[in-house]
């Protein structure tokens, strides 16, 4: 009965092709490879993911919130056809992109989410799934939204997209922008940068285990510090704090 339940509850994923890893040399010099993981791997990066949720600056919380629930949606099949991909330097993970594809022509973008920073490690990792959905898909277009000022800044203006406002992304239900294939195409001299095949031992590096990033984005010491939080009702290190007292965390 259990069993029968479970192929009702659980999704079965059109075949797609699927990502070949690529490499580039990131603003530190540093070698990064970004590559398709399977289900597998999943729980290799929740812990990564899992400290984030009390990050507020840049919105790292909710990104990381909903990233955790679409890594177990995946890992637990209760989600149809997404993809994971992630960029590694000598093993570090070092960002995570996922989306997933709504139809033959329409992919939906997910999550960029930078574990390290500063070197654009999270734009690079975001046009290797564009690069997946137009190029190696061959989908028409991608269904894309911002939650952070950062995000609108490297997806919207960066790439110039078009709003597609009529349509509701499945993130939150908000107007969707998208990146054509002509906005990709433009952007392919300037944005999308790296190389393949990966040589042998960077591939095997980094199949090999996905180390713990050496320097996350963490929440403040000290409450004081989160000056930004203090003048923002909506942010969550007050209330994080709040429970601390109360002793509920
Ligand atoms: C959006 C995001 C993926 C972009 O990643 P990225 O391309 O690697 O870029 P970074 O976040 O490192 O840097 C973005 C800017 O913030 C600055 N910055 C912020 N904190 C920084 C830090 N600790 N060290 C260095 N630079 C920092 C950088 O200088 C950079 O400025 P620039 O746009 O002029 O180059 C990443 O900021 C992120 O994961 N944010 C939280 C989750 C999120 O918003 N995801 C996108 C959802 S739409």
């Amino acid at each position: 009965m259990a069993i029968e339940l479970e192929t009702i509850l659980r999704p079965v994923d059109h075949p797609v092709p699927p990502f070949p890893p690529k490499y580039m040399q990131v603003a530190s010099g540093e070698m990064m490879v970004v590559r398709q993981i399977d289900r597998e791997e999943v729980p290799e990066l929740l812990p990564h993911v899992e400290p984030l949720l009390h990050v507020e600056r840049d919105y790292y919380d909710i990104v990381s919130a909903r990233v955790y629930a679409e890594l177990l949606a995946y890992y637990r099949h209760r989600v149809q056809d997404e993809y994971v991909l992630v960029a590694q330097i000598d093993g570090e993970l070092a960002a995570i992109v996922n989306g997933r594809f709504l139809n033959a022509d329409v992919g939906v973008s997910y999550h960029t989410l930078a574990l390290r920073r500063g070197l654009r490690v999270g734009a690079h990792a975001f046009a290797a799934k564009m690069e997946y959905h137009i190029d190696i898909v061959k989908q028409k277009e991608v269904l894309i939204v911002a939650e952070s000022p950062i995000g609108f800044r490297r997806w919207m203006i960066e790439y110039q997209l078009e709003k597609r406002f009529e349509v509701a992304h499945e993130l939150g239900g908000v107007p969707s922008w998208a990146l054509t294939k002509e906005i990709f195409d433009k952007a392919r001299e300037t944005l999308v940068v790296g190389r393949r095949p990966v040589p042998e031992a960077l591939l095997k590096k980094a199949q090999a285990a996905i180390l713990p990033p050496s320097s996350p984005p963490k929440p403040p010491q000290d409450l004081l510090a989160a000056t930004r939080a203090m003048n923002d009702p909506t942010g969550t290190s007050l209330m994080l704090q709040r429970w601390k007292q109360e002793g509920k965390v």
